[in-house]
Protein backbone atom coordinates (compact mmCIF):
# COMPACT_ATOMS: atom_id res chain seq x y z
CA UNK A 1 0.00 0.00 0.00
CA UNK A 2 0.96 3.36 -0.60
CA UNK A 3 2.53 5.11 2.16
CA UNK A 4 0.89 8.61 3.42
CA UNK A 5 3.09 11.22 4.57
CA UNK A 6 1.89 13.89 6.51
CA UNK A 7 4.45 17.39 6.23
CA UNK A 8 3.55 18.76 9.63
CA UNK A 9 5.37 22.27 9.39
CA UNK A 10 5.18 26.00 7.94
CA UNK A 11 3.68 26.73 5.06
CA UNK A 12 7.32 28.07 3.94
CA UNK A 13 8.86 25.07 4.60
CA UNK A 14 6.53 22.95 2.99
CA UNK A 15 7.20 25.21 -0.58
CA UNK A 16 11.03 24.56 0.31
CA UNK A 17 10.39 21.32 1.09
CA UNK A 18 7.92 19.86 -1.52
CA UNK A 19 9.69 19.14 -4.74
CA UNK A 20 13.02 18.16 -2.88
CA UNK A 21 10.81 15.62 -1.21
CA UNK A 22 9.32 14.35 -4.22
CA UNK A 23 12.63 13.95 -6.01
CA UNK A 24 14.30 11.98 -2.85
CA UNK A 25 11.35 9.35 -2.51
CA UNK A 26 11.45 9.01 -6.17
CA UNK A 27 15.02 8.37 -6.02
CA UNK A 28 14.65 5.97 -3.00
CA UNK A 29 12.48 4.07 -4.93
CA UNK A 30 9.40 5.05 -2.57
CA UNK A 31 5.67 6.06 -3.86
CA UNK A 32 4.31 7.75 -1.30
CA UNK A 33 1.28 10.01 -1.00
CA UNK A 34 2.97 13.76 0.34
CA UNK A 35 1.19 16.20 2.10
CA UNK A 36 1.11 19.02 4.49
CA UNK A 37 -3.13 17.96 5.15
CA UNK A 38 -2.96 15.13 7.67
CA UNK A 39 -6.89 14.26 5.93
CA UNK A 40 -8.08 11.38 8.48
CA UNK A 41 -5.52 10.73 11.17
CA UNK A 42 -5.92 6.87 10.59
CA UNK A 43 -4.17 6.61 7.65
CA UNK A 44 -0.77 8.50 8.36
CA UNK A 45 2.20 6.52 8.15
CA UNK A 46 4.92 9.32 8.66
CA UNK A 47 4.82 12.41 10.15
CA UNK A 48 7.69 14.82 8.81
CA UNK A 49 7.51 17.40 11.82
CA UNK A 50 8.77 20.21 12.79
CA UNK A 51 8.34 20.96 16.61
CA UNK A 52 7.03 24.48 15.98
CA UNK A 53 4.26 22.99 14.16
CA UNK A 54 1.08 23.44 15.67
CA UNK A 55 0.72 19.39 15.63
CA UNK A 56 1.13 18.81 19.16
CA UNK A 57 -1.11 15.64 19.92
CA UNK A 58 -0.28 12.31 18.01
CA UNK A 59 -3.00 10.11 19.80
CA UNK A 60 -5.15 10.30 16.52
CA UNK A 61 -2.39 8.99 14.67
CA UNK A 62 -3.16 5.04 15.28
CA UNK A 63 -1.30 3.61 12.20
CA UNK A 64 1.68 5.78 12.50
CA UNK A 65 5.04 4.54 12.02
CA UNK A 66 7.54 6.92 12.47
CA UNK A 67 8.40 10.74 13.42
CA UNK A 68 11.08 12.07 11.61
CA UNK A 69 12.08 15.63 13.22
CA UNK A 70 12.91 18.43 10.77
CA UNK A 71 15.10 19.78 13.24
CA UNK A 72 18.69 18.34 15.01
CA UNK A 73 17.33 19.37 18.91
CA UNK A 74 14.49 17.27 19.71
CA UNK A 75 13.25 18.73 22.83
CA UNK A 76 10.23 20.39 22.27
CA UNK A 77 9.02 17.32 21.12
CA UNK A 78 10.88 14.40 23.31
CA UNK A 79 8.83 14.37 26.67
CA UNK A 80 5.42 14.21 24.36
CA UNK A 81 3.93 11.66 26.02
CA UNK A 82 1.03 11.12 23.18
CA UNK A 83 3.91 9.99 20.54
CA UNK A 84 4.67 6.74 21.28
CA UNK A 85 6.19 5.62 17.87
CA UNK A 86 10.06 5.82 16.75
CA UNK A 87 11.41 9.58 16.72
CA UNK A 88 14.24 10.23 14.56
CA UNK A 89 15.77 13.51 14.75
CA UNK A 90 17.78 15.38 11.41
CA UNK A 91 21.04 14.54 10.75
CA UNK A 92 21.82 16.26 7.32
CA UNK A 93 24.91 16.84 6.00
CA UNK A 94 24.16 20.43 4.75
CA UNK A 95 23.15 20.89 8.75
CA UNK A 96 26.83 19.99 9.52
CA UNK A 97 28.78 21.87 7.18
CA UNK A 98 26.56 25.16 8.34
CA UNK A 99 27.65 24.24 11.93
CA UNK A 100 31.26 23.84 10.76
CA UNK A 101 31.01 27.14 9.18
CA UNK A 102 29.70 29.03 11.69
CA UNK A 103 32.33 27.44 14.40
CA UNK A 104 35.28 27.74 12.18
CA UNK A 105 34.41 31.45 11.32
CA UNK A 106 33.68 32.35 14.75
CA UNK A 107 36.48 30.93 16.26
CA UNK A 108 39.14 32.35 13.96
CA UNK A 109 37.50 36.18 14.92
CA UNK A 110 38.42 35.66 17.78
CA UNK A 111 41.88 33.52 17.32
CA UNK A 112 42.48 36.21 15.20
CA UNK A 113 41.34 39.10 16.60
CA UNK A 114 39.95 40.51 13.62
CA UNK A 115 37.77 42.96 15.43
CA UNK A 116 40.82 44.83 16.70
CA UNK A 117 41.46 45.04 13.07
CA UNK A 118 38.12 46.31 12.20
CA UNK A 119 38.56 49.05 15.10
CA UNK A 120 42.13 50.42 14.16
CA UNK A 121 41.40 51.63 10.52
CA UNK A 122 43.19 54.96 12.35
CA UNK A 123 46.22 55.41 9.52
CA UNK A 124 47.88 54.23 12.84
CA UNK A 125 50.61 51.71 11.89
CA UNK A 126 50.13 49.42 15.04
CA UNK A 127 51.12 45.34 14.64
CA UNK A 128 49.12 42.97 16.27
CA UNK A 129 50.51 39.79 15.85
CA UNK A 130 48.09 36.97 16.68
CA UNK A 131 49.28 33.42 18.15
CA UNK A 132 49.27 30.07 15.84
CA UNK A 133 46.26 28.35 16.19
CA UNK A 134 48.37 25.67 17.33
CA UNK A 135 49.08 27.60 20.67
CA UNK A 136 45.04 28.49 21.27
CA UNK A 137 43.44 25.80 22.88
CA UNK A 138 39.76 25.31 21.85
CA UNK A 139 37.11 23.21 23.90
CA UNK A 140 33.99 21.81 22.52
CA UNK A 141 31.17 20.21 24.85
CA UNK A 142 29.27 17.77 22.79
CA UNK A 143 31.08 15.09 20.08
CA UNK A 144 28.00 14.00 18.56
CA UNK A 145 27.21 14.81 14.55
CA UNK A 146 27.72 18.90 15.10
CA UNK A 147 30.25 18.82 17.42
CA UNK A 148 32.66 16.16 16.33
CA UNK A 149 32.37 17.78 12.86
CA UNK A 150 33.35 21.32 14.00
CA UNK A 151 35.57 19.75 16.61
CA UNK A 152 37.60 17.93 13.48
CA UNK A 153 37.31 21.06 11.12
CA UNK A 154 39.14 23.20 14.21
CA UNK A 155 41.97 20.14 14.73
CA UNK A 156 42.44 20.29 10.83
CA UNK A 157 43.62 24.51 11.30
CA UNK A 158 46.10 22.99 13.94
CA UNK A 159 43.84 24.13 16.95
CA UNK A 160 44.47 21.87 20.08
CA UNK A 161 40.91 20.48 20.86
CA UNK A 162 39.84 19.41 23.50
CA UNK A 163 36.38 17.82 23.24
CA UNK A 164 33.74 16.49 25.94
CA UNK A 165 30.80 14.25 25.69
CA UNK A 166 28.28 12.01 28.01
CA UNK A 167 30.19 8.61 27.39
CA UNK A 168 33.48 7.91 26.22
CA UNK A 169 34.33 9.27 22.62
CA UNK A 170 36.91 8.53 19.94
CA UNK A 171 37.48 11.51 17.33
CA UNK A 172 40.40 11.22 15.28
CA UNK A 173 42.75 14.35 16.06
CA UNK A 174 40.64 15.42 19.04
CA UNK A 175 41.52 15.09 23.11
CA UNK A 176 38.49 13.36 24.01
CA UNK A 177 37.55 13.70 27.96
CA UNK A 178 33.67 12.44 29.49
CA UNK A 179 31.86 12.75 33.09
CA UNK A 180 32.64 15.37 35.54
CA UNK A 181 36.29 15.07 35.97
CA UNK A 182 36.68 15.57 32.41
CA UNK A 183 34.62 18.40 32.08
CA UNK A 184 36.66 20.20 34.90
CA UNK A 185 39.90 19.27 32.55
CA UNK A 186 37.98 20.23 29.37
CA UNK A 187 36.93 23.92 30.90
CA UNK A 188 40.36 24.55 32.36
CA UNK A 189 42.08 24.29 29.05
CA UNK A 190 39.44 26.02 27.30
CA UNK A 191 40.20 29.58 25.61
CA UNK A 192 37.49 29.20 23.77
CA UNK A 193 34.42 27.37 24.57
CA UNK A 194 32.12 26.15 21.81
CA UNK A 195 28.83 24.84 22.99
CA UNK A 196 27.37 21.80 20.92
CA UNK A 197 24.90 20.14 23.82
CA UNK A 198 21.30 19.05 23.58
CA UNK A 199 19.08 20.87 25.96
CA UNK A 200 18.41 18.16 28.57
CA UNK A 201 17.90 17.80 32.22
CA UNK A 202 21.50 16.87 32.46
CA UNK A 203 22.82 19.66 30.21
CA UNK A 204 20.92 22.52 31.17
CA UNK A 205 22.38 25.63 33.02
CA UNK A 206 25.50 23.36 32.99
CA UNK A 207 27.40 26.65 32.08
CA UNK A 208 26.91 28.49 35.51
CA UNK A 209 28.66 30.63 37.23
CA UNK A 210 31.06 27.83 39.17
CA UNK A 211 32.15 25.99 35.92
CA UNK A 212 32.13 29.78 34.34
CA UNK A 213 35.10 29.82 37.07
CA UNK A 214 36.79 27.25 35.67
CA UNK A 215 37.27 28.64 32.25
CA UNK A 216 40.88 30.72 31.69
CA UNK A 217 40.67 34.36 32.24
CA UNK A 218 40.10 35.84 28.83
CA UNK A 219 37.83 33.17 27.61
CA UNK A 220 35.26 33.33 24.65
CA UNK A 221 32.39 31.30 24.84
CA UNK A 222 30.60 30.29 21.71
CA UNK A 223 27.13 29.42 21.88
CA UNK A 224 25.42 27.64 18.98
CA UNK A 225 24.25 24.71 21.03
CA UNK A 226 21.02 26.08 22.76
CA UNK A 227 20.40 29.02 24.80
CA UNK A 228 19.34 27.18 28.17
CA UNK A 229 22.95 25.79 28.35
CA UNK A 230 23.82 28.78 29.92
CA UNK A 231 22.95 30.67 33.10
CA UNK A 232 22.62 34.30 31.44
CA UNK A 233 22.83 36.19 34.84
CA UNK A 234 26.27 33.94 34.97
CA UNK A 235 27.80 34.49 31.51
CA UNK A 236 26.76 38.76 32.13
CA UNK A 237 28.74 38.87 35.79
CA UNK A 238 31.62 37.10 34.32
CA UNK A 239 32.12 39.61 31.02
CA UNK A 240 31.33 42.73 33.11
CA UNK A 241 34.10 41.17 35.79
CA UNK A 242 36.40 41.03 33.21
CA UNK A 243 36.84 36.81 33.71
CA UNK A 244 35.34 36.07 30.12
CA UNK A 245 36.43 37.97 27.12
CA UNK A 246 33.28 37.40 24.90
CA UNK A 247 30.71 35.65 24.46
CA UNK A 248 28.94 34.79 20.46
CA UNK A 249 25.75 33.65 21.59
CA UNK A 250 23.18 32.09 18.43
CA UNK A 251 20.65 30.08 20.85
CA UNK A 252 18.75 31.99 23.86
CA UNK A 253 16.32 31.61 26.45
CA UNK A 254 14.02 33.26 24.01
CA UNK A 255 13.77 34.02 20.61
CA UNK A 256 13.34 35.58 19.13
CA UNK A 257 15.81 37.85 21.18
CA UNK A 258 13.85 40.43 23.20
CA UNK A 259 14.77 44.04 22.09
CA UNK A 260 15.35 44.80 25.85
CA UNK A 261 17.81 42.03 26.68
CA UNK A 262 20.98 43.18 27.89
CA UNK A 263 22.33 41.06 25.44
CA UNK A 264 21.77 43.33 22.47
CA UNK A 265 23.48 46.08 24.06
CA UNK A 266 26.51 44.49 25.68
CA UNK A 267 30.17 45.46 24.35
CA UNK A 268 31.52 42.09 25.08
CA UNK A 269 28.61 39.83 23.34
CA UNK A 270 27.73 39.39 19.63
CA UNK A 271 24.50 38.19 18.92
CA UNK A 272 23.83 36.23 15.88
CA UNK A 273 19.56 34.85 15.03
CA UNK A 274 19.72 31.16 15.27
CA UNK A 275 21.60 31.05 11.91
CA UNK A 276 24.63 29.51 13.22
CA UNK A 277 22.79 26.08 10.93
CA UNK A 278 19.76 25.28 9.67
CA UNK A 279 18.45 21.77 7.93
CA UNK A 280 18.87 21.82 4.17
CA UNK A 281 15.69 20.79 2.36
CA UNK A 282 18.19 19.09 -0.38
CA UNK A 283 20.15 16.87 2.18
CA UNK A 284 17.51 16.67 4.67
CA UNK A 285 14.90 15.50 2.36
CA UNK A 286 17.78 12.84 0.98
CA UNK A 287 17.29 11.68 4.74
CA UNK A 288 14.15 11.51 5.18
CA UNK A 289 13.45 9.64 2.04
CA UNK A 290 16.43 7.08 3.51
CA UNK A 291 14.30 6.84 6.54
CA UNK A 292 10.96 5.96 5.07
CA UNK A 293 12.29 3.57 2.86
CA UNK A 294 13.82 1.91 5.99
CA UNK A 295 10.17 1.86 7.62
CA UNK A 296 8.70 0.31 4.29
CA UNK A 297 11.44 -2.05 4.40
CA UNK A 298 11.43 -3.38 7.91
CA UNK A 299 14.21 -1.64 8.39
CA UNK A 300 16.20 -0.15 11.59
CA UNK A 301 15.47 3.91 11.15
CA UNK A 302 18.17 6.18 11.46
CA UNK A 303 19.18 8.53 13.59
CA UNK A 304 16.94 7.67 16.71
CA UNK A 305 16.09 9.65 19.52
CA UNK A 306 16.34 7.67 22.96
CA UNK A 307 13.12 9.30 24.75
CA UNK A 308 14.48 8.66 28.04
CA UNK A 309 18.35 10.14 27.51
CA UNK A 310 16.57 12.75 26.05
CA UNK A 311 18.43 13.31 23.06
N1 LIG B 1 22.13 27.03 16.34
C1 LIG B 1 21.73 26.24 15.37
O1 LIG B 1 21.44 26.71 14.27
C2 LIG B 1 21.63 24.77 15.60
C3 LIG B 1 21.44 23.91 14.51
C4 LIG B 1 21.40 22.55 14.74
C5 LIG B 1 21.58 22.04 16.02
N2 LIG B 1 21.77 22.89 17.07
C6 LIG B 1 21.98 22.35 18.43
O2 LIG B 1 23.13 21.51 18.43
C7 LIG B 1 22.87 20.41 19.29
C8 LIG B 1 23.83 19.27 19.02
O3 LIG B 1 23.47 18.64 17.80
P1 LIG B 1 24.11 17.24 17.36
O4 LIG B 1 23.45 16.82 16.11
O5 LIG B 1 25.59 17.32 17.37
O6 LIG B 1 23.65 16.32 18.59
P2 LIG B 1 24.06 14.81 18.92
O7 LIG B 1 24.64 14.15 17.71
O8 LIG B 1 22.90 14.20 19.61
O9 LIG B 1 25.28 14.97 19.95
C9 LIG B 1 25.09 15.41 21.26
C10 LIG B 1 26.41 15.35 21.98
O10 LIG B 1 26.22 15.93 23.29
C11 LIG B 1 26.67 15.00 24.26
N3 LIG B 1 25.88 15.10 25.50
C12 LIG B 1 24.54 15.00 25.65
N4 LIG B 1 24.20 15.12 26.95
C13 LIG B 1 25.35 15.30 27.62
C14 LIG B 1 25.67 15.46 28.99
N5 LIG B 1 24.72 15.47 29.94
N6 LIG B 1 26.96 15.60 29.33
C15 LIG B 1 27.94 15.57 28.38
N7 LIG B 1 27.70 15.43 27.07
C16 LIG B 1 26.42 15.29 26.70
C17 LIG B 1 26.48 13.65 23.64
O11 LIG B 1 27.26 12.71 24.34
P3 LIG B 1 27.38 11.18 23.85
O12 LIG B 1 28.28 11.25 22.62
O13 LIG B 1 28.01 10.49 24.97
O14 LIG B 1 25.99 10.71 23.52
C18 LIG B 1 26.91 13.92 22.20
O15 LIG B 1 28.32 13.88 22.08
C19 LIG B 1 21.39 20.11 19.01
O16 LIG B 1 20.80 19.37 20.06
C20 LIG B 1 20.80 21.49 18.90
O17 LIG B 1 20.41 21.93 20.18
C21 LIG B 1 21.79 24.24 16.88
Amino acid sequence: MTPKVLFAATDTAWQEYEGHLGHALAAAGIEAELSPEAGPPETVDYIVYAPSSKLKDFTPFTRLKAVLNLWAGVEHVVGNQTLRVPLARMVDQGLTEGMVEWVTGHVLRHHLNIDHALSHQSGEWVRHVPPLARHRPVTVLGLGALGAASAQALAGLNFPVTGWSRTPRDVAGIDCLSGPAGLEEALARAEILVLLLPLTPGTEDLINAAHIDQLPRGAVILNPGRGRLIDDDALLAALDAGHLGHATLDVFRTEPLPPDHPFWAHPKVTVTPHIASETRPDTASEVIAENIRRGEAGEPFLHLVDRDRGY
